[in-house]
């Protein structure tokens, strides 16, 4: 088969690219390793910068998250027994939308079938060929029978795991990652949320964060070593620890029930350099990941698409490469300061192994200068609601 842009990966990179390329009349396949059903089956961060809430709008799948979606206007931040408010609507003028990413993808992926654009689930041995010539194709199969796709470009999308960034040869690739020692266990319970605003809290026994997905469905998440296993923590215990974590008042509103998915994960910070070879664009997760503190994952990915979707719109429409000519480095740009931001965020608030007195009184002197400044507010809500693309 041909197409204009093969897509490589159906998670919400991939299959925003996808419907803002068709919105435009440009095509493209996208090919899928799992089944839709597995891929809705994940659970990740749901806090919507207003970036990826105009991309949403402009591939015309915003209704659902506009009408189901929270607009949260700051943000709660708890440490030593204290919790204050850094107002983003104030700082910033800008929102966050709580909206889990199970659902954007639900919505995309509806978009994508309503629009007659092709998927192939379920693809295997995916291969990218010539990536570096004017006319790449990607070779797979699905449930065994062979296929090829000829295309003016590739967007790989498909993750941490994917094919895509090792598509780049080792000589001009370079990789920058560092490993935090710790995880996040973290677990989902049709309860109401503790807060009406998320609470991100620090305290000795580790970090904690309360959030969201809808009036009855809380995500909840405790620090936690490395070498435990979900099932190591039964439900009470989970709790338990939690309510240790964050402060009183809080602990004593929170209404507990059974979890209803339970899952450890690790915290990493990567990024692969450059983004782009020949007409290969890695998008998201393939070309970099953040640790969870500040939700920036989904969001990073949503600037990247936001970069190559203009690139390849002024490609077909202009004739014009400058966009896609650029697209690497103006991505690498914003993704650099998502990765401080999130390094920073998470420096902040969890207990690492050998940290000293000292570095314990920084780490203090730092969450009370947070408080207590509003420049620093205003620095830490630019962020969080998003940097500008
Ligand atoms: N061929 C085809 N598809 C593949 C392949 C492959 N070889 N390898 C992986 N995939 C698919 C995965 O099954 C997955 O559905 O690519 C998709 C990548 O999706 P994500 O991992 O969700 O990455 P991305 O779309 O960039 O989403 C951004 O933001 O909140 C963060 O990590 C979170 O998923 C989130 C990400
Ligand atoms: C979540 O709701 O899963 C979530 C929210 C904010 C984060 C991370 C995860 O920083």
């Amino acid at each position: 088969m041909r197409t204009q842009v093969a897509i490589i990966g159906g998670g919400p990179s991939g299959l925003l690219l996808g419907q803002l390329l068709h919105r435009q009349g440009i095509d493209s396949v996208v090919v899928e390793r799992k089944t839709r059903d597995h891929v809705l089956g994940r659970i990740r961060a749901g806090v919507l910068e207003t970036g990826l809430v105009h991309l949403m709008e402009q591939a015309g799948v915003a209704d659902r998250l506009h009408a189901e979606g929270f607009v949260h206007d700051g943000t709660r931040i708890a440490f030593a027994g204290d919790m204050f408010h850094v107002d983003f609507r104030a700082l910033t003028g800008k929102p966050v939308i709580v909206y889990g990413q199970t659902e954007l993808t639900r919505d995309l992926y509806d978009a994508r079938r309503a629009a007659g654009a092709p998927i192939l689930f379920e693809a295997e041995q995916v291969v990218i060929h010539d990536a570096d010539s004017a006319h790449p194709h990607v070779t797979l199969s699905v449930h065994g029978a062979p296929v090829r796709i000829d295309c003016d470009f590739v967007a790989g999308c498909d993750g941490f795991h994917g094919v895509s960034r090792e598509t780049i040869p080792l000589s001009v690739r370079r990789e920058y990652e560092k490993t935090y020692p710790f995880g996040w266990l973290g677990v989902l319970s049709e309860t109401p949320p503790v807060d009406d605003e998320l609470i991100y809290a620090s305290s000795p026994r580790g970090f904690a964060l309360c959030s969201m997905r809808n009036r009855n469905l809380s995500r909840y998440y405790i620090q936690c070593a490395l070498s435990d296993h979900p099932q190591d923590w039964t439900d009470a215990a989970f709790w338990q620890e939690l309510k240790r974590r964050i402060p009183h008042e809080a602990a004593e509103r929170l209404v507990t029930g059974p979890a209803i998915e339970k899952s450890i994960a690790p915290l990493r910070s990567f990024v692969t350099e450059p983004m782009r070879w020949g007409r290969l664009f890695l998008c998201g997760d393939a070309a970099h990941i953040v640790p969870p503190t500040g939700a920036k994952g989904l969001n990073t990915a949503a600037s990247d698409v936001h970069y190559l979707y203009h690139g390849l719109r002024d490609h077909y429409r202009d004739g014009d490469d400058d966009a896609l000519d650029r697209y690497s480095e103006r991505a690498l740009l914003r993704v650099w300061k998502a990765e401080r931001f999130s390094w920073w965020f998470s420096s902040l608030l969890h207990r690492y192994p050998y940290q000293s007195e000292f570095d314990l009184k920084m780490q203090a002197a730092e969450i009370s200068f947070l408080r207590d400044n509003e420049a620093q507010q205003r620095a830490f809500a630019e962020n969080y609601v998003g940097l500008p693309y």
